[in-house]
């Protein structure tokens, strides 16, 4: 296959995005929000117009825009397995992250007994703690906590072996943290936890707009994301590995489905989330056509290029970033902040400007029509740990592809300004 890729072009992939070019009183928007959510593709968009308008009915039926349902959602599940590295019947797609390990936790639990342990991490968003220390509560299971470091913003791997044991039934853990932009050694973590045949899962909801995710590669046995974190719409996507999700009894109306992809999504789904959700999907291989090292030939391949070449991309502008925080005073940033680390985080960065309450900040950038998220976003362990919780949280401004090196100087320059009268 001839090698017809262009570098980078900020102008053609801005142009996959229609929100982008959205003006406010004459003032372009500038979107630094993408930890909370990305804007959305146009290929994402197409895909749900086309579902909507070409078969709004529910799956199963014997007429034409039923069948096409069923036709679009054996569709999007095949090529949301290709993008998690999976197979089709080990995709569960639902309302959101938090929803579906509500779900799961409960029916996983009910095995546990007194005496069982589980670890959770201080570092996860609270999607992925909350549902575990409810369903431990309940079933009287000890809870054991992975630590981070707050110098290195790491997690503390090197407690892993007194903390999994025989007793442990699971452990959970995040991909990238979503508020300090680590990106972690999961694997490091699943293999420890494999090695005493505990399950695993991997919150990868705030590493999938940045990295290429292969769960078997990973060996988890959960894995979440959150379509509307990568270039698509609101609902959550789970990988869950065809062992448990067959042994799993599912939460559901008695008549519905017993086999997967379905057995574990209780009552109808969004289908047009699922075809924009493959919409999303499609953006991600298009990047890797247009703009990949190599022409690469199957859809995996494609979304694995795409990756690659957002990613050395991100690179640049967290390099930029860094760089352009590194002289200012009076600020904290609660992350990895050295420049030739650059590639060992997300472009999430979380900080606090001298006395500056975050939302003032926050505000003072919305004035500009420049958009950044304020709190703690639900890391409530992390900000408990950091001692930010009660005060307000962080600041935080997060880069995806669709971001250039000019909005990040913009940003710089007006941290500069509020730096020196913080
Ligand atoms: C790392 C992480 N995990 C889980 C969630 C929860 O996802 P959802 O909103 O789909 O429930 C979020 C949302 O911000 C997140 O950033």
């Amino acid at each position: 296959m001839s090698k017809h890729t262009l570098p980078w072009d900020d102008v053609e992939v801005r142009a996959a995005f229609p929100a982008l070019g959205l003006t406010d009183h004459d003032k372009p928007r500038l979107y630094a929000d993408a930890p909370g959510g990305t804007q959305v593709a146009a290929r994402a968009l197409t895909r749900l117009h086309a579902s909507m308008v070409n078969h709004c009915a529910n799956d199963g039926g014997a007429f034409r825009t039923s069948q096409l349902t069923d036709a679009g959602l054996i569709q999007a599940h095949a090529v949301a397995a290709t993008f998690l590295g999976a197979d089709p019947d080990e995709v569960v797609f639902g309302l959101n992250t938090t929803s579906q390990l509500f779900n799961f936790s409960r029916m996983i639990s009910r095995a546990w007994q007194s005496g069982d342990e589980i670890v959770l991490s201080r570092m996860d968003h609270d999607a992925n703690i909350a549902p575990w220390l409810i369903a431990a509560q309940e079933r009287g299971v000890t809870v054991r906590w992975l630590e981070f470091d707050v110098q290195s913003f790491q997690y503390r791997y090197d407690t892993l072996s007194s903390l999994i044991n025989s007793k442990t039934r699971l452990v959970a853990c995040n991909h990238a943290s979503n508020f300090l932009g680590t990106i972690n050694d999961v694997k490091r973590i699943i293999d420890a936890a494999k090695a005493v045949g505990a399950l695993t899962m991997v919150d990868a909801v705030q590493s999938v707009a940045h990295l290429a995710i292969d769960v078997k590669a990973l060996g988890c046995d959960l894995l979440s994301t959150s379509p509307y974190k990568f270039f698509g719409p609101h609902a959550g996507l789970l990988y869950v590995k065809r062992e448990l999700a067959n042994r799993l009894v599912p939460l559901k109306v008695r008549p519905a489905s017993d086999s997967m992809p379905t057995k574990h999504s209780p009552g109808t789904p969004s289908f047009e989330a699922q075809c924009a959700t493959q919409g999303a999907i499609e953006h991600m291989a298009w990047l890797g056509e247009r703009f990949g090292a190599q022409a690469p030939a199957s859809l995996r391949e494609q979304i694995v290029a795409g990756y690659a070449a957002a990613q050395a991309h991100e690179l640049a502008l967290t390099e930029r970033f860094l760089a352009g925080i590194a002289p200012l005073r009076n600020i904290t940033l609660y992350g990895i902040a050295d420049v030739s680390q650059a590639s060992a985080r997300v472009p999430t960065f979380s900080l606090r400007i001298g006395h500056l309450e975050p939302r003032a900040v926050a505000t003072e950038f919305a004035e500009h029509n420049i958009y950044v998220w304020d709190g703690s976003f639900y890391a409530y362990e992390i900000a408990g740990v950091l001692g930010v919780r009660e005060t307000g949280g962080v600041v935080r401004i997060g880069f995806a592809h669709y971001n250039t090196l000019a909005e990040v100087d913009r940003i710089v320059a007006l941290l500069a300004d509020m730096s020196v009268r913080a």
